[in-house]
């Protein structure tokens, strides 16, 4: 028989609810009964005296948390490292416990200062001793593992606490004997159910609800088959008991107020060391340098929010800040993340934000051989739109063809090394693809606040834009395509039938007839719809409330597309002088090229319609090449497809009536976009209108 299992308790003579640091304080300052908690505590104390030897430490005036000896500290065999708390209101603790270790003969490490780490409270042995399961989140922090790993020389697994009533690791989650484990599964992000589920088997996970995990059910004192708490469901019970294991309750109601129940009270001072475990940890960290308006432009907290929101963790290590408005900022910051899936995730993002390796730590981005046709290697890095660098040789090579989720293929070109962008269809066997995220950097225009002010839409795509205000995006907007035109640059519209029923055409019509459009991508709807309306002489069909075709026009509908079938194309039908006015006859009359992609409920098709997919695809992109800026008109598919093919650096105008549409479309992150929350017939009549007051001489009023 092993040794007797060895506890460490506080008596409650200077225990109060005084402060609030976790939920369950709020609203229970000075509401906790000092009588009833020496009641409580001393029946818990009993009933783990028959189980187990236990110890005291003397409580300590002003600092009333310290009944919950979980939190002293974390003992492994003769070593103990101390607790850090996270909270100024239990640091006071710290020397006491500390005392305590030391006269009782314990190695004692103590962790680098701001380093929080709350013991035990966040850090539970598997009860065979294999691994030890660390918490972070609220209490401590995630860089706190690795130094556990080699002080108590275990292996460490990470998991993410995301639920504030559950800040503690022991508050939802209780390794039992042989093997099992009682938890609250919600209480954990989906990586950390992951982990669990990959080192428990199904049948030692007893999971439970938050009916029993806010009874604090997982806040639990296991001796050997026996389990200690505050208060479990029959079902629990029921379950626990056909495990195995006896349920002892013992209300703990005035440590609830406190957000502490049996576990939190008691703290484990013998146990076992296992002769062939030793210290491993997942937890990886890197450096990474940002440059830029880090304040100014909010890229600092995206990027602390993008890591903390991907379960990893941070450290600013230096942060020069620019004094003068047009100064930039540098930081140097310590990411970590729980393993290496997960630090990859978070790189490639940081990557997208313009991050890069300090240059002493810059490596060569690493290739894979594509082993089949159209299929990359599993690691492959997936591109985004923004100009792209890949080192290779110590060099750092542009990326050609840029464009969202593709891959990078190196090749050898008659001036070196060359990257390109592929999409996964297009990839060949022997194709060397670029894997992992190390020697990757992307380019940023420096955001800067006077950007972000003139950037007049965000407001819109938030969806409360007023009249005046697009009244002032439709100014800009008319300038610049004033310009773009004037100096022979691209314009392409991505248009859905709405503009027809919403009453654009003849606004879109004039656009192209003035020589504002380069190009046309469409369905075949607003090619239907267009030339319905131009043979029929009105928007028969179109029900002008919804924009959907009513019964009746069906028929005009099919007789439009059956006309263009027979004189085979929308050109011909134009030449024929069957077609004499709309979208598509500007289109024709002014050699403006279109695509229309197909899709599975296009009646007909028109002729000129590419049911191809991969076809329509290539002749989107092929139309887009050299484009200055992209209208897209109230057509979410084709516009967001318009979108992965775009590099950064196209101005984007999102125009819809639905903001989810907008904001979906123009949240590329990048400043280039803006999205206009608004009727798409009203915008085109406004802007044909700005046009106009630009190249009229007189003023209109
Ligand atoms: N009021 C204490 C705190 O918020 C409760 C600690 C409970 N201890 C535990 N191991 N969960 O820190």
């Amino acid at each position: 028989m092993a040794e007797p299992i060895h506890i460490l308790m506080c008596a409650p003579d200077h225990y109060d609810v005084d402060y609030v640091i976790n939920p369950w304080m709020e609203g229970n300052i000075h509401k906790s009964s000092r009588d009833r908690a020496v009641k409580q505590w001393s029946k818990l104390n009993h009933v783990l005296n028959d189980l187990a030897k236990v110890d005291l430490v003397q409580g300590q005036l002003g600092v009333p948390d310290m009944v919950f000896t979980a939190n002293a500290g974390l003992v492994l065999g003769d070593n103990v490292v101390l607790s850090r708390f996270f909270h100024p209101e239990r640091q006071g603790e710290e020397p006491y416990f500390k005392k305590w270790f030391e006269e009782k003969g314990f190695n004692v490490f103590e962790l680098p200062k701001d380093l929080p780490f709350e013991g035990a409270g966040d850090a539970l042995l598997d009860r065979e001793g294999r691994w030890l399961w660390a918490g972070y989140g609220f209490r401590s922090e995630l860089d706190s593992h690795p130094y556990i790993a080699k002080c108590l020389d275990i292996e460490v697994l990470s998991l993410r606490l995301i639920d504030d009533r559950f800040y503690h690791l022991d508050t939802c989650f209780c390794p039992l004997t042989d093997g099992y484990l009682l938890y609250y599964p919600e209480a954990f992000d989906s990586y950390s159910n992951h982990v669990i589920e990959k080192r428990v088997p199904a049948e030692k996970r007893i999971a439970i609800a938050e009916a029993d995990a806010i009874n604090f059910a997982c806040n639990t004192v296991n001796v050997q088959h026996t389990v200690v708490m505050n208060k479990a469901s029959d079902n629990l019970k029921q379950r626990l008991g056909d495990v195995g294991f006896s349920v002892i309750e013992t209300p703990l109601t005035e440590f609830l107020k406190a957000g502490g129940a049996a576990k939190c009270l008691t703290l484990r001072i013998n146990e076992p060391v296992l002769p062939d475990v030793h210290a491993s940890t997942p937890v990886e960290s890197r450096v990474i340098q940002m440059v830029g308006h880090l304040l100014d432009a909010g890229i600092m907290n995206r990027v602390l929010d993008l890591v903390v929101d991907n379960g990893g963790s941070f450290k600013v290590l230096n942060f020069n800040l620019g004094i003068e408005r047009q100064s930039t900022s540098a930081a140097d910051v310590r990411i970590s993340a729980p393993d290496h899936e997960v630090m990859e995730e978070i790189m490639s993002q940081l990557i997208e934000i313009g991050v890069v390796a300090p240059s002493d730590e810059v490596s060569n981005a690493r290739s894979e051989t594509c082993e089949q046709t159209g299929v990359a290697p599993d690691d492959f890095y997936v591109t985004n739109i923004y100009p792209t660098e890949v080192r290779i040789q110590d060099q750092w090579i542009r990326v050609q063809k840029q464009r969202m989720d593709g891959a990078i293929v190196i090749g050898d070109g008659p001036e070196g090394t060359t990257a390109q962008c592929k999409i996964l269809r297009d990839l060949e066997q022997g194709d060397r693809v670029v894997v992992g995220v190390e020697g990757i950097r992307t380019m940023r225009k420096t955001a800067n606040r006077e950007l972000k002010a003139n950037d007049e839409f965000s407001f819109m795509a938030a969806g409360v834009s007023s009249e005046r205000r697009v009244e002032l995006v439709v100014e800009q907007i008319a300038w610049e395509l004033r310009q773009i035109r004037d100096r022979g640059g691209k314009v392409v519209v991505t248009a859905g039938p709405v503009v027809i029923h919403t009453g654009g055409a003849k606004h879109l019509s004039s656009l192209i007839r003035d020589g504002y459009i380069q190009g046309l991508l469409g369905g075949n709807a607003i090619a239907v719809h267009d030339i319905e309306q131009s043979l029929m002489g009105t928007s028969l069909g179109v029900d002008m409330q919804k924009g959907t075709p009513v019964r009746g026009g069906h028929r005009h509908h099919l007789k439009v597309i059956n006309t263009v079938r027979r004189y085979g194309s929308i050109h011909q039908s134009v030449e024929q002088g069957v077609i004499t006015q709309g979208i598509m006859y500007e289109c024709v009359k002014h050699n403006v090229p279109f695509a229309l992609a197909g899709s599975i409920r296009d009646d007909g098709p028109l002729p000129d319609t590419q049911m191809d997919l991969i076809k329509a695809q290539e002749e989107y992109a092929q139309l887009l090449e050299g484009t200055d800026m992209i209208l897209m008109l109230s057509t979410m598919l084709h516009s967001i497809g318009v979108g992965n093919m775009t590099p950064a650096g196209v101005k984007m105008v999102c125009v819809d009536i639905n903001p989810a549409v907008v904001t979906k479309l123009s949240d590329r992150g990048s400043v280039e976009s803006i999205g206009i929350v608004t009727d798409v017939g009203l915008f085109l009549s406004l802007l044909v209108n700005q046009l106009d007051k630009l190249t009229s001489p007189y003023q209109t009023i």
